[in-house]
């Protein structure tokens, strides 16, 4: 439930923000009606990324692991699900709105944006108090501003024919909720033991009340979260710990944070960080670094990324224990996505409000327990124009300023491209039977138009690691040129050969 806040105005979030739409990766949906603020659609080069980012994820944490099960559940909920959670009770943002426009506008972001200070976890009376003291006023027109109401940010509907309260229903906010309401049931059918997790991957929905700054918050999004179940009396005892103990990253504590110092990344190992109590269980620790291990392998640079532990007043109100794995955007440390420590909370909750146990006997100790959680809840979009930021680069080539998105080839839109030289001559019909080959096992981009030095920028711009280009000499000798993305420097190599020179580059996993 992280709220990021003000409003990035800096050149190189403009710069991926015109490429997402000018090269239709990410645009504003449903555009020709103009209104929907907070929705945004991916074109062809940004599905592929956003479905190479998830297979990844989806390898790397569900299919490489004995300990993790599966599952999709739906985006409609009854009203229960979310009366269980704490959501209808406490997922709200403090609304004001102006008299003279009619504006409705965050009240914790004009406090903060006209005050300069941070008012995370601050209650509403205070934030309310702030606003009369320092006269806060509609930013827009000067108007004098409502008292703050509560406004809940799930999108409400109806299931069927009956409009009335009787048929109500929620878009859910987040995916974690359906992992806890399916417990049981994926727990027999995978017949995991604690501990274990369960992952999904799919779309929330939050109805922002000023969605903004492009996909860092909008209505509609995609998460990607794992709960993972343990013995509450285990959250020290993890077997898998020793593998990511030496997992060195920057950390910015509560301590660190209370002495004023919440710019600052102290480089400690997991290990370290675990043996000195800065992280509260071993568990806990060891999701840390695996997620640290994860980002890096999709491309994200260690250096650019820091554990911030939330403070106390900060926490959500299922959590004992938060850290965020925050991106050192060129606007400040922010929010990438959070790992909680949501002890039984959430199980607890439906067990009370279902009427149904959500204990799970423990083949070790033989006893009944309602597991603890450990829950790293990844925002997909934001990780995918976080990607993009980080590989971001200019190249100057013949006085022209060239965009190159050095994205790891792993989430890369395509392996490779393939360009015949000229239309004429059978090339074209070359490069077709090539890329069609290539088709099988690659995700392969065709393009014939233009000069080859528009068509390599064409890819580089988009993040296309490969680029063949199918000449005279290929009908001769069967060899092409292969450039790449990154040097732009080419070389001449036979067909055959073209398959492990994208394999060496690529970790694909669909
Ligand atoms: N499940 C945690 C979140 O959506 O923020």
């Amino acid at each position: 439930m992280a709220k990021p806040k003000d409003k990035i105005e800096d050149s190189l979030y403009t710069k991926v923000v015109n490429l997402c739409v000018r090269r239709g990766m990410i645009f504003p949906s449903c555009d020709i009606y103009a209104g929907t603020g907070g929705f945004f659609d991916y074109g062809p080069a940004g599905v592929e990324i956003k479905r190479r980012v998830e297979a990844s994820w989806w390898n790397y944490f569900v299919r490489q692991r004995e300990d993790m099960a599966g599952m999709e559940g739906c985006i409609v909920n009854p009203p229960g699900v979310w009366k269980a959670s704490g959501h209808v009770e406490s997922f709200n943002d403090p609304l004001v709105e102006c008299s003279k426009c009619k504006k409705r506008f965050r009240a914790d972001h004009l406090v903060e944006g006209a005050l300069k200070i941070s008012v995370d976890g601050l209650p509403l009376s205070k934030v309310q108090e702030l606003m009369k003291q320092h006269k806060i006023v509609c930013p827009d027109d000067k108007g004098e501003l409502s008292e703050i109401k509560s406004f809940n940010l799930m999108f409400k509907t109806h299931i069927g024919a009956v409009a009335d309260e009787t048929s109500e229903a929620y878009l859910r906010p987040e995916t974690a909720q359906l992992i806890f309401t399916d417990f049981k049931t994926v727990q027999m059918a995978s017949r995991k033991q604690l501990p274990f997790g369960i992952a999904q991957v799919g779309k929330s929905f939050r109805n922002e009340i000023a969605p903004r700054n492009f996909v860092f918050r909008c209505r509609e999004f995609s998460q990607m979260e794992i709960e993972y179940f343990i013995h509450p009396k285990k959250l020290d005892d993890c077997p898998l710990f020793d593998g990511v103990k030496n997992v060195l990253i920057g950390m910015c504590t509560q301590a660190m944070q209370a002495k004023g110092e919440n710019d600052k990344a102290e480089v400690i190992s997991i290990g370290d960080a675990y043996a000195k109590k800065v992280i509260g269980t071993r568990w806990h620790a060891y999701w840390l670094g695996a997620v640290i291990e994860w980002l890096a392998s999709v491309g994200l640079r260690k250096e650019n990324l820091r554990l911030r532990q939330h403070t106390k007043d900060e926490l959500s109100h299922y959590s004992s224990e938060t850290w965020d794995v925050e991106y050192k955007y060129s606007w400040g440390w922010k929010e990438l996505m959070g790992i909680a420590n949501r002890g039984n909370f959430d199980l607890s909750q439906h067990s009370k409000f279902s009427g149904k146990d959500m204990s799970l006997f423990d083949e070790e100790t033989k006893e009944k327990v309602i597991p603890f959680v450990i829950e790293p809840s990844f925002g997909l979009d934001r990780l995918i124009f976080t990607l993009l930021l980080d590989a971001y680069s200019e190249r100057v080539e013949k006085e022209e300023t060239r965009i190159v998105l050095q994205l790891d080839a792993s989430v890369a839109p395509a392996d490779v491209a393939v360009f015949p030289l000229m239309k004429k001559d059978g090339l074209a019909e070359k490069a077709d039977s090539v890329a069609k080959e290539l088709r099988k096992s690659f995700v392969v981009i065709y393009d014939e138009a233009g000069s080859i030095g528009k068509r390599y920028a064409r890819v580089d711009e988009i993040g296309v690691k490969w680029a063949v280009t199918i000449d005279y000499d290929t009908l001769e000798d069967g060899t092409v040129t292969i450039r790449d993305r990154d040097t732009s420097q080419q070389e001449r190599i036979k067909l055959d050969e073209i398959p492990v020179r994208i394999r060496k580059s690529t970790r694909s996993f669909g």
